[in-house]
């Protein structure tokens, strides 16, 4: 694996400027989370600086790159191409960057839909992409306040921002965003019940 040092040349040689703020933004805040969750703090380190290593890769190459990966991708992925990066950023992540922990591996692939049963790793790089200090939409500062509180709810409430989001937008939603959501409220349900 390369070093902090030489992961972070490459990343910014392979992105514009403002996503390499907020791919420091998102490390920063996923640290900062696995602290206080009690998640491994390097690894959050790592999958946070590097989850978005293929975001700005042009579109018609990501989808050649992902076929040359063998990555299989779903008729929704095909046709919001913004979701490809997640799979195809794990790739890369591991062919580029020498990293071979499936953990951060699988929480750079599942940042763009989340899924079910997700790991803390995989929960705590979900949340920093989307509560990162460079973030601002309306509502970021309540998902930032739950974030630091309750991390089950803030993934619930950052699962229904995309929904909202993607629906007022016309664009069509990756089922496994709505596994991930209804997965967190199965799990919150029986926690509850116990
Ligand atoms: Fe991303
Ligand atoms: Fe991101």
């Amino acid at each position: 694996m390369l070093s902090m040092d030489e992961i972070i040349i490459k990343l910014k040689a392979c992105m514009k400027e403002s996503r390499f703020k907020h791919s420091l933004g998102v490390m920063e805040t996923s640290v900062i989370l696995a602290r206080l969750y009690g998640a491994d703090v390097k690894k959050a380190e790592i999958a946070g600086l590097i989850h978005d290593c293929a975001r700005d890769i042009p579109v018609q190459t990501q989808l050649k790159m992902a076929e040359n990966f063998g990555i299989l991708l779903d008729d929704i992925e095909r046709l919001e191409p913004a979701l490809i990066h997640g799979p195809l950023g794990a790739a890369i992540a591991r062919k580029d960057y020498g990293i071979e922990d499936e953990e951060i591996l699988n929480a750079v692939k599942l940042h763009t839909t989340g899924n079910e049963n997700m790991t803390l790793l995989e929960k705590i790089i979900f949340l920093s992409d989307y509560i990162e200090p460079g973030r601002c939409f309306p509502g970021v500062e309540d998902l930032r306040v739950k974030a630091f509180k309750d991390l089950d709810e803030a993934m619930i409430c950052a699962y229904d921002s995309t929904i909202r989001y993607v629906t007022e937008k016309g664009c069509f939603l990756h089922p496994r965003t709505v596994w991930a959501r209804n997965s967190i409220l199965l799990h919150k349900g029986r926690e509850e019940k116990t």
